[in-house]
């Protein structure tokens, strides 16, 4: 595109979609939404099952807790804890975003790869207090 020249349709149209792409998550939208370590497997099952409540950055929304809360950490939450909540579920207990439904559609090993994608952003950006100080 030369300069002074308006950008044409298709530029328009490239930018709304990139907008778009950009609303996956109506909440918490002040906060820059990165998915860390996107090359990791897990990454896409996660974004499909778990980014919508747990936020694309593992930080939380106004639908759940985030993910790299101390309380997740693997001493206190371990990876069966983690499959339980996928299979059947939580009842609110540590927040108050009200109870997590079961994930449907979501077979073993993605269940797998999830768990060993949060565990792998938690170590690479460590945890946050509980409760939260901001
Ligand atoms: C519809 C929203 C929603 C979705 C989708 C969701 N969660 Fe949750 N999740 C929650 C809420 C809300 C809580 C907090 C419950 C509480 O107050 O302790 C929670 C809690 C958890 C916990 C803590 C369990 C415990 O024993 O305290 C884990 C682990 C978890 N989620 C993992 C996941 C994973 C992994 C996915 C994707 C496969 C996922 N969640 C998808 C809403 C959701």
């Amino acid at each position: 595109m030369h300069l002074g020249q308006r950008p044409g349709p298709l530029a328009v149209l490239v930018l709304a979609l990139a907008l778009l792409a950009g609303c996956g998550d109506d909440a918490d939208t002040e906060r820059a939404e990165v998915t860390p370590l996107a090359d990791h497997p897990g990454s896409v099952p996660y974004a499909e099952h778990c980014a919508s409540c747990h936020g694309t950055d593992l930080r939380g929304t106004s639908q759940g807790p985030s993910h790299l809360s101390i309380v997740y950490e693997p001493g206190h939450h371990p990876d069966w804890s983690f499959e339980v909540a996928i299979r059947e579920g939580v009842r609110a207990h540590h927040w108050n975003h009200g109870d997590m439904p079961a994930i449907p559609d979501i077979d073993d090993d993605e269940i797998l790869e999830v768990i060993s994608y949060i565990r792998a952003v938690q170590e690479d950006q460590g945890f946050e207090a509980y409760p939260p100080t901001d």
